[in-house]
């Protein structure tokens, strides 16, 4: 597959893609991710599938349902399967413990589902998403719209400032009609504890916090990938 004309950080992402499509089976129900490194291993996987691989796929998003459909793959909705074998998926950022920040693209409700459903949870990435403590990117959090007022304030007692995340002057829509609210919590000293206090404020649908859910993390990084294994 082609590499030469990528920047470092497209090949990263691609070397890291192609790494991660190698753990696939032939028979395999397989997640799909949204955003630009998961673009990468959505070829791939369709490369594939064009070479004899028998697999169906779950996307997403909106948007790699369309990209992954318009390479022929194969796909079903999450509410067809009970267990997914395989997810590819990006990162906004993972730590040493393997746990991210996803949710820059807007897709981590439909993707922590995903995750949920599946047995072994593969992250993709570029070295510029490996931290020592998650936090500089902005934590994002769906949010039902009649609740924006009411979300904001409970981030606020846990010391999470956040705005509503923008498109083309109004607000960025989900593919589950929500809004999305960046909320800024500095350095998140334990992940798992703001993960919980999170999932207990009403009309928030999901947050972008991924905690104890990747299997593997793989970073491309130079010319070669780095395979971190949950241990
Ligand atoms: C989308 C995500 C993406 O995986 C995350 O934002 C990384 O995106 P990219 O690969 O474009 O850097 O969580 O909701």
């Amino acid at each position: 597959m082609e590499t030469q004309s990528l920047d470092i950080k497209d090949l990263e992402k691609k070397i890291a893609a192609l790494e991660a499509v190698k753990y696939i089976k032939n028979n395999d129900v397989v997640g799909l991710g949204t955003g630009s490194t998961a673009f990468f291993a959505i070829e791939a996987v369709a490369e594939l599938v064009k070479n004899g691989l028998m697999i169906k796929c779950v996307p997403t998003s909106e948007h790699t349902a369309k990209l992954a459909a318009s390479l022929g793959i194969a796909l079903l909705d999450m509410d067809e399967v009970s267990v997914i074998d395989i997810t590819i998926d990006g990162a906004d950022e993972f730590d040493g413990d393997l746990n991210l920040i996803k949710g820059g693209g807007g897709a981590h409700f439909r993707e922590k589902i995903i995750a949920c459903l599946t047995k072994k949870e593969v992250i993709i990435a570029d070295s510029a998403k490996q931290v020592e403590r998650l936090g500089k990117f902005k934590v994002p959090v769906e949010v039902v719209p009649m609740a924006l007022n009411y979300v904001k304030q409970e981030l606020r007692k846990l010391n999470g400032l956040g705005e509503v995340r923008m498109k083309n002057g109004t607000p960025f829509i989900t593919d589950n009609h929500n809004y999305i609210i960046d909320a800024d919590f500095g350095f998140i000293t334990h992940p798992e504890v703001l993960s919980e206090n999170l999932n207990q404020i009403e009309g928030i649908l999901a947050h972008g916090l991924f905690v104890n859910m990747a299997s593997v993390v793989i970073m491309g990084k130079g010319n070669e990938t780095v395979t971190f294994n949950r241990s």
